[in-house]
């Protein structure tokens, strides 16, 4: 049996995942694809409420990205359909655990019910303190960041902003993950290594833990596993262990 062992030393303050192998599970038992990715739904349910009741602060998971769209028509309406039903169902956990829902990504790319549903959520639950959930819908990292030049390049067209006081850390307040920090640690299940266009720039110092589980298969031990490998990964952000040790802050 595999350990639950917790993690001790330093816990991720925000985790993101991409939740990859929907496909793969659902062909090794000759099902539909749909079956998968519904298997992935209950999957990502499980794993919130384990993250939240972690002490995990923000988490956040790459539900739909941009160039999901040409996915066959049969999927992408699946996906859809699936996404309603989330919502929906997950209205009362995030309410009765104070977990707060935000979205990110192209919101006038989806269906307008859906638009809907995600409006009157957020503000459900815009009190929340215990956790984050960011659910990234039609999100794909360089859209984002050309998404937020265009603000810039707006605000100095105004007079509002002077581009020669644009530094890194003025330029994320245009991005969609304003109010939150950088992810800690990234887990992308399924066995590819790479980020698939996810938050690219958000993820500059991100630890980065990859599994061939697939995702329907992840358990809350798979989870864990992350968390302890995090927690002896040392995170230097450029400067020196020896300059670590001796306390020097990291500076932006
Ligand atoms: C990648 O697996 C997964 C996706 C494209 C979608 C992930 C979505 C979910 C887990 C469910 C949707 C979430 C909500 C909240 C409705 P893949 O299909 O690329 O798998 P494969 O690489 O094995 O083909």
């Amino acid at each position: 049996m595999k350990s639950r062992q917790r993690a001790t030393g330093k816990l991720p303050a925000h985790v993101a995942v991409i939740m990859d192998g929907n496909g793969r599970w659902a062909r090794r038992r000759n099902l539909p694809r749909v079956e998968g990715h519904r298997r992935g739904v209950e999957v990502l349910k499980k794993i919130t409420r384990y993250a939240r009741n972690r002490g995990i602060r923000y988490f956040t998971a790459y539900s739909f990205s941009k160039e999901n769209w040409n996915r066959p028509k049969e999927e992408v309406d699946a996906l859809m359909r699936l996404l309603r039903d989330y919502m929906k169902a997950e209205q009362k956990v995030l309410l009765e655990h104070d977990i707060k829902l935000n979205v990110i990504g192209d919101y006038e790319d989806m269906p307008e019910d859906i638009r809907k549903e995600i409006c009157e959520l957020r503000r459900l639950t815009e009190n929340h303190k215990s956790m984050v959930l960011t659910l990234a819908f039609s999100y794909s990292g360089r859209s984002e960041i050309v998404h937020a030049v265009k603000e810039v390049v707006r605000e100095v067209q105004k007079g509002w902003l002077n581009v020669d006081k644009l530094t890194p850390k003025i330029f994320q307040r245009y991005l969609y993950t304003c109010d939150l920090p950088d992810p800690d640690l990234l887990i992308r299940t399924g066995g590819e290594q790479r980020v698939s266009n996810f938050l690219l720039w958000q993820m500059a110092y991100t630890e980065f833990y990859f599994t061939d589980v697939l995702w329907p298969d992840l358990t809350e031990e798979d989870f864990e596993a992350a968390l302890r490998e995090y927690a002896v990964r040392e995170r230097r952000f450029g400067l020196t262990s020896e300059q670590l040790k001796a306390g020097r802050r990291y500076l932006f």
